[in-house]
């Protein structure tokens, strides 16, 4: 592959939030997820599990719960100075509701060797406690969800369908796992609505290399 095919993929892709009425074949989808678990992982645990809901009463169930939890959060005396954004954040949290699949990921435990050893030296020690914390930060299984998720969304890309990595979602944290039966020893993380590309978004800017770039000689 050349480069330049690549940087059309990468810079072609767009978070999709509106989607034709059309059936995804399970096929596209197959390979897009065959392909995100070649994604690096911490330790190569593969930590990491996909539930690709297709029933749209269960969309449906999964918009409703987070519909709820927004509502909550924007009922709240807190939430009226943040104004117009609270309004869209109301309109638009649960715009998942009409896609034809919504794939849910979710992380389970990955313990390094690092991890183990900081847990067994516990608390007591005020050097452990900061590395501990220092790791918490980036936590590995996070890492690991997000390359996975990185190259789904590129993988369903490259095969003419729109998707949008959604974070929001996590607020109805609970009442996903329970919808979707995912066991206590994983969590969800991301919500991925999937479909056919129903608008064509503009690319928003990104800030120019020089800003967030530092190379050390
Ligand atoms: C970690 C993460 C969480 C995101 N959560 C949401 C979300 O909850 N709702 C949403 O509409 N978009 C969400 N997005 C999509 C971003 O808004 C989008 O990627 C960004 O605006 C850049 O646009 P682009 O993906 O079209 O390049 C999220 C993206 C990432 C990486």
């Amino acid at each position: 592959m050349q480069f330049e095919e690549l940087a059309a993929l990468v810079q072609s892709r767009r978070s999709i939030r509106r989607y034709a009425d059309r059936e995804v074949p399970d096929e596209l989808l197959q390979r897009a997820l065959d392909l995100a678990v070649w994604a690096p992982n911490g330790g190569n645990r593969q930590s990491w599990a996909f539930y690709v809901v297709k029933d749209r009463q269960l969309i449906g169930k999964l918009a409703d719960a987070v519909k709820a939890k927004t509502e909550l959060m924007a009922g709240w005396p807190e939430a009226a100075r943040f104004g117009e954004s609270v309004r869209r954040w109301l309109r638009t949290s649960d715009f998942f509701r009409n896609a034809p699949v919504c794939i849910a990921v979710a992380t389970g435990c990955y313990e390094s060797v690092a991890d183990q050893v900081l847990a067994a030296r516990g608390a007591a020690d005020p050097q452990a406690v900061q590395i501990g914390e220092a790791r918490r930060v980036g936590a590995s299984r996070l890492q690991s969800a997000a390359a996975a998720i990185t190259t789904l969304l590129l993988s369903l890309h490259a095969q003419g369908l729109g998707a949008c990595w959604m974070a929001g979602p996590q607020q109805a944290k609970q009442e996903i796992e329970r919808l979707l039966e995912i066991p206590p020893e994983l969590d969800f993380v991301a919500l991925l609505p999937v479909g056919y590309p129903a608008e064509e978004p503009q690319p928003g800017p990104r800030r120019p290399r020089d800003e967030v770039v530092r190379f050390l000689r």
